[in-house]
């Protein structure tokens, strides 16, 4: 089948992860066929963690991935009017915002959420520890957040402050672009349920927190993007919330473990 003269016959476009290099699917994604990328590149930092016990395996693409190209594929891909995450880190933020603005997002702020645990460790005594996750978030035209019931106002529904103005709402509508404290989900796990559940991966990230963005920024059965799935959390941050999931892992073994994980989300319901 070819839509959008993309050859798409090979590939089934929802609810699929495919266990290859995130810009071959790209390539038989249709223009604006996703309604929200909530994706976690690899940042091409030769990401190694040397302080844990057991270090991870480098991460494949860490060396680095086309970024100007995923950019301009990432806007092609996306409807109008849809939101997109790029997970980040500082020192590759500029490149990245960069990329992102001249490929036609607009850049409407960069998120900075607590981690579970501190990473990132370089010069434990000439530098500070790295405790958060930067994400760029990006319009494709323009969409309004979704009404969540995510976080709920402190003070009473339905109170006026000023004359004139609407009486307060139950959940809040507006959020902070830096989320820290018990409010708010971490983005990252504490190493410990990295053991507890056996899932091992340098950089998995929050089901919940992933959760909450999918939550701010779609609405039921809408397909959501991740090309660089790992162990499959945004795909299960999908399912959990009724959204279909689309996207790639190009390494064998975290491949396997998405699927695993996917497979036993059916098995609970
Ligand atoms: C930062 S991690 C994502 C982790 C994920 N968010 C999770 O919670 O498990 C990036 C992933 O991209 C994968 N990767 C690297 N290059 C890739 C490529 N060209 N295409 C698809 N996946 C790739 C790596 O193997 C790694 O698992």
């Amino acid at each position: 089948m070819v839509e959008n003269g993309r050859e798409t016959e090979f590939f089934d476009l929802r609810n699929q992860i495919y266990c290859t290099d995130c810009m071959e699917l790209m390539a038989h994604i249709p223009d604006s066929f996703v309604s929200l990328i909530l994706t976690d590149p690899p940042y091409g930092i030769s990401y190694q963690n040397h302080f844990a016990r057991q270090p991870h395996k480098r991460l494949d693409g860490d060396c680095g991935i086309d970024y100007e190209r995923f950019a301009w594929e990432s806007y092609r891909i996306l409807r109008d009017n849809s939101h997109a995450y790029f997970f980040t880190r500082f020192d590759c933020y500029p490149y990245h915002f960069d990329c992102l603005q001249k490929a036609g997002f607009t850049v409407k702020n960069c998120l900075v959420v607590e981690k579970g645990t501190v990473g990132g460790i370089g010069d434990l005594k000439g530098s500070f520890a790295n405790n958060a996750e930067w994400i760029i978030f990006c319009q494709k035209g323009r969409r309004v957040f979704q009404q969540t019931q995510l976080l709920e106002n402190r003070y009473k529904e339905g109170t006026q402050f000023h004359k004139g103005r609407k009486p307060s709402k139950r959940y809040k509508t507006r959020f902070p672009a830096c989320w820290f404290g018990a409010e708010y989900p971490k983005a990252t796990y504490h190493a410990i349920w990295q053991k507890q559940n056996g899932i091992y991966h340098p950089t998995v990230k929050n089901v919940e927190f992933l959760s909450w963005l999918i939550q701010i920024s779609s609405t039921p059965r809408e397909l959501v993007f991740d090309g660089f799935m790992g162990t499959g959390s945004t795909a299960l941050a999908a399912l959990r919330n009724s959204r279909d999931y689309l996207g790639a892992e190009i390494d064998r073994e975290y491949f396997a473990v998405a699927q695993k994980r996917i497979k036993e989300v059916f098995e609970h319901v």
